[in-house]
């Protein structure tokens, strides 16, 4: 496989086709999370106009810290899952309490705050602090399970150890905020579940599923 050309091609990709979302305007670790917390179970059109609301009222770790949980609940209103709300406002006033209003940029320490499992920690190292670490969410599995046909069950919480392991051999080293962009904007404009624009792929002479024709067959995921 040959990683630096995969790399490559799918950055010099990214940076032509990259949408221009609101959390892609700076690398605020404060405002990765929120809008990480905010993806995990919300399309990319839905959130746009909860973050820039949310961030206006509550614009750093001080702000959020500090407001009424009814007013941050307010300001979730509609995006549901609502545990992502009071988990992020407790988990903020741990690093203004705990790290001096500094998010952390170490495993370890974002691991233990509230609500921060291993995706949201690897989106915030990578896309904040720059760090190579993995963010594997579903639309990074359905990706990767194509160019390198992984026939792992993705409905298995153990297998996405398996994608984190193969994300660590691929990630760039100079530029893992924009790789790891890379594979989401991928997944969301080209990697599709259903008929993937293969033939406008940048990666496409990288992809194992494409050159068998079983693209569509992937991922595998048992349970609905
Ligand atoms: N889905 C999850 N994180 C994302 C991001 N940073 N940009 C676009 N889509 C995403």
């Amino acid at each position: 496989f040959n990683t630096l050309g995969f790399q490559q091609d799918l950055l010099h990709w990214y940076h032509l086709n990259k949408r221009d979302l609101p959390w892609r305007q700076d690398q605020d670790p404060y405002k990765i999370w929120v809008s990480e917390i905010m993806l995990q179970q919300t399309k990319v059109d839905t959130v746009i106009p909860y973050f820039l609301r949310f961030i206006d009222k509550f614009p750093t770790v001080y702000e959020l810290a500090a407001a009424d949980p009814q007013d941050v609940l307010k300001a979730w209103e509609g995006l549901g899952y609502y545990s992502r709300a009071r988990n992020l406002q407790n988990a903020v006033r741990e690093v203004v309490a705990d790290y001096g209003g500094e998010v952390p940029d170490n495993t370890r320490e974002l691991a233990s705050l509230k609500g921060v499992g291993p995706y949201t920690k690897g989106a915030i190292l990578s896309i904040a602090y720059n760090k190579p670490e993995p963010a594997v969410d579903g639309n990074v599995m359905r990706v990767f399970s194509r160019i390198l046909k992984i026939e792992e069950d993705i409905a298995q919480q153990r297998t996405k150890k398996i994608f984190d392991v193969y994300v660590r051999e691929l990630i760039s080293e100079e530029d893992p905020a924009s790789f790891n962009q890379a594979v989401m904007e991928l997944g969301a404009l080209v990697c599709t579940p259903k008929s993937p624009g293969c033939l406008l792929c940048p990666v496409q002479e990288y992809c194992q599923a494409f050159a068998e024709g079983i693209e569509e067959t992937l991922p595998i995921k048992t349970k609905a």
